[in-house]
């Protein structure tokens, strides 16, 4: 079948929170698109992704788009319902899903001379000017490797969707993220018995302090030194030591990993509902032994270890990816190739909405001004000497930071792109020298 001709407008992959947030930009400023989901409907995790009872953990205020807030009657903490009602109904607002091709799966995204191929699962393909991938990094199951054969039944978070699954089982939960905490929460409400793996110490974090969501604390301007004192001080009179728990001392400083925010879990740990462990040495049969030399045996292992950073169908000479980490300047830009961004792949301590916005906004002001420029963009981001991320964790007031002064640098990149990506010149210096803003880029954690 021959490729369909679409030059002149983007291609975005995938219809959740970020496909969408980048089609109202998009939008917005008159640049057409196509957006392709390869499910039947829009929203991403909070159509097929997350369980039943999930409860979102960072707050509505930090989680809702700043253009279109969720409803007022809304709690602090909305379902996964409540999540989904709000997607379809930001998609309303901004008349999106006119646009959405469903069950429309991208399998191949490749460059084809100055255009872009995409392949879908129906045998089409189509040429488009640009991509942007908008794809999820909670969706590729990080399954975790051990000694032996476990006989019982295994599966990831991500299969877990009801606590029927649950019930009556004897259920060992693996991890120390939000996912294994809910569903060590969930199994020591109507499991036989609930147990929690976890292999090393980790910091827990209450839902809300002071009567606030805990996620609105972390949004302050403070230092991330002085907002670990300050959370580490809090955590000292709320929760003590986590020994006191059965639980090991958290190895790594707070916010070095992505934070657990849940108050189930050391309530169900004092009332005896859950047993908590140390690291898996073996299966044998339905029998599990652990570091400790302890052994027990189980119905039931559901491993919430978390995902792998995966994007399928693009060419692996397009962009890098170490690890969670996706080598794209600013976070976005493809490294060496017009028109492509990898965007929504961080992982910020914070709900999605108040980054989304301000970054889906400059995702746009970087495709028309694109087509200005003779060299890629994320060469001439690389000429100036912006560094690619080291890290998929986003300090959210950091990341606010970057895209402003990401913004503020836009005025420069034509001036790069027209005398400077042949000249031996020090780009460096001439920036320092108009003073350039000199914050990281956004994503660059
Ligand atoms: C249990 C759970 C709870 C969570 N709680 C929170 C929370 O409290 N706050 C918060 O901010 N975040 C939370 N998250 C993170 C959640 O992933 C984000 O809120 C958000 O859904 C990410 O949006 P996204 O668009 O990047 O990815 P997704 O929501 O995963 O959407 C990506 C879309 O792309 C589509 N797609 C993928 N590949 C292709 C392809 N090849 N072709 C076409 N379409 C494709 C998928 O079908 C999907 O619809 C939670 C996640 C989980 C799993
Ligand atoms: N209610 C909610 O809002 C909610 C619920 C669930 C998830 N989420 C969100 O969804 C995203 C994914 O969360 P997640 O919990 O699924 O993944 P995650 O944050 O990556 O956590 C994975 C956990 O598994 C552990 N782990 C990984 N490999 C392991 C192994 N081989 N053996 C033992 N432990 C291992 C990790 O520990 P190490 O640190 O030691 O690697 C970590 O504690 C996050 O953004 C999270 O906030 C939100």
């Amino acid at each position: 079948m021959p490729s369909e001709n679409y030059a002149g407008k983007i291609a975005i992959i995938g219809a959740g929170p970020v496909g969408i947030s980048a089609a109202r930009a998009l939008k917005a400023v008159g640049i057409a698109y196509d957006q392709f989901e390869a499910e039947s409907d829009l929203g991403g995790n909070w159509r097929h992704g997350v369980y039943k009872n999930a409860h979102i953990i960072s707050s509505r205020k930090t989680t809702e788009f700043p253009d279109f807030p969720m409803p007022a009657h809304y709690p602090d903490f909305p379902s996964a319902a409540q999540m989904l009602a709000y997607l379809e109904s930001y998609a309303e607002h901004y008349q999106l899903r006119e646009h959405i091709s469903f069950n429309y799966l991208v399998e191949r995204v490749s460059a084809e001379a100055d255009l872009w191929l995409l392949q879908f699962n129906g045998g089409e393909s189509r040429l488009y000017s640009g991509v942007v991938v908008c794809n999820g990094h909670h969706w590729s199951r990080r399954w975790p490797h051990y000694e032996g054969k476990f006989s019982g039944e295994m599966i990831h978070s991500k299969d877990y969707k009801d606590a029927e699954q649950l019930k009556n089982k004897r259920v060992l939960v693996i991890g120390g993220g939000n996912s294994a905490c809910d569903i060590a929460a969930e199994a020591a409400r109507v499991a036989k018995s609930a147990h929690l793996c976890l292999r090393r110490g980790y910091w827990f974090l209450p839902k809300t302090v002071f009567g606030k969501p805990t996620a609105e604390m972390l949004t302050t301007a403070l230092p991330v030194w002085l907002q670990r004192i300050y959370i580490a001080t809090l955590l000292k009179i709320i929760v003590g030591d986590y020994r006191q728990y059965g639980l090991a001392r958290p190895d790594h400083k707070i916010f070095e990993k992505h934070p657990t925010i849940n108050s189930e879990l050391l309530h169900y740990l004092k009332h005896g509902r859950i047993t908590p462990h140390p690291d898996i040495k073996q299966f044998d049969g339905n029998s599990v032994e652990f570091a400790d030399g302890r052994k027990e045996d189980f119905d039931l292992i559901v491993c919430g270890t978390g995902f792998n950073v995966s994007m399928p169908f693009l060419d692996p000479d397009l962009v890098t990816i170490e690890g969670s980490v996706v080598k794209a300047q600013w976070g976005l830009v493809a490294p060496h190739h017009k028109q492509l961004y990898l965007y929504g792949w961080g992982q910020a301590r914070y709900g999605f909405g108040p980054l989304l916005t301000p970054a889906s906004d400059l995702l746009a002001k970087l495709i028309l001004l694109q087509k200005r420029l003779r060299h890629p963009l994320g060469e001439i981001l690389e000429k100036i000497n912006q560094p690619l991320p080291a890290s998929h964790l986003i300090d959210p007031m950091r990341a606010l930071r970057q895209i402003k002064a990401a913004n503020a640098m836009l005025w420069l990149l034509p001036l790069v792109d027209k005398y400077l990506m042949s000249s031996k010149v020090k780009v460096e210096e001439v920036v320092n020298k108009l003073q350039m803003e000199s914050e990281p880029a956004p994503g660059n954690d």
